[in-house]
């Protein structure tokens, strides 16, 4: 149903552009099995990675990451308890899928891709297939305004992977607005869309420049310095043989 979706953002994006998704997995209750289960599991990440590997010719996958929410609900999920076999997994990761198009990057300035250099850090941190972020605390404006809100540190950890300052960031399910919200921290532009008009509101406050976090500019200004990439690779390539050391 959403494939339109998938091929209209391949449509806009750069050749070399990325296009990353979130999933959840999606418990399917009993009423709606019609087997002997509890419960089945619908994996939306296979869905739309099958559907746009079958169907849109110029995406290919690029990465794979598991998002770790640290901090899962409390709410048990017991199944056959304590007995074999009909036990269930927590249900506390999701997906974050990401496709590039096919084609030949544009050229770049030495200048925007320095503003856009990734910290050693960073790059370590990021580049792990695994992410432990909590899900969004009552820090975030859009709690109790929206109940699909995802973590800043996904969509930025996203943002600064997969693009350079100046760049334009579409969010096609832009929800209560975190990636546009992050694009601007990230002194990127940004293009979103979202089919209900009520969370217009939630949107706008997110994107006032009152709740704009300023630090994460100057955090990307301070990343500076005077060693040739090889120089840093080979840095890097010590340091993981030593990780105390970073
Ligand atoms: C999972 S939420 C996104 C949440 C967002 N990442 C955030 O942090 O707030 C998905 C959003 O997509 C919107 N949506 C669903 N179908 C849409 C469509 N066809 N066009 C635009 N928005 C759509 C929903 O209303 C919902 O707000």
């Amino acid at each position: 149903m959403i494939l339109p979706i998938w091929k209209e953002c391949c449509r806009v994006l750069a050749p070399n552009g990325k296009l990353v998704i979130n999933t959840p997995l999606m418990p399917v209750p009993k009423d709606f099995c019609n087997t002997h289960h509890n419960r089945h599991i619908f994996n939306i990440n296979s869905d739309i990675e099958h559907s746009i590997l079958d169907n849109v010719p110029d995406l290919y996958l690029l990465n794979l990451y598991i998002w770790n929410r640290t901090n899962p609900t409390n709410q048990v999920i017991f199944g056959s308890y304590p007995y074999p076999t009909n036990f269930y997994g927590q249900n506390a990761i999701e997906f974050i899928n990401v496709f590039v198009k096919d084609g030949k990057p544009a050229k770049v300035s030495k200048k925007t891709k320095e503003l856009s250099r990734l910290s050693k850090r960073q790059w370590l941190s990021y580049t792990k297939d695994i992410w432990d972020i909590p899900i969004p605390n009552k820090k975030d404006l859009a709690i109790g305004y929206h109940s699909a809100i995802m973590p800043e540190e996904i969509v930025r950890r996203c943002i600064r992977l997969y693009s350079f300052v100046n760049d334009i960031i579409l969010d096609p399910f832009a929800g209560s607005g975190t990636t546009l919200k992050v694009a601007i921290e990230e002194n990127r532009n940004f293009v979103g869309y979202e089919i209900m008009k009520e969370y217009k509101t939630i949107i706008d406050k997110k994107i006032n420049s009152e709740h704009i976090n300023m630090f994460s500019k100057i955090e990307q200004k301070n990343i500076k310095t005077k060693k040739t990439i090889s120089e840093e690779k080979e840095e890097i390539i010590q340091t993981l043989k030593n990780p105390e050391s970073l």
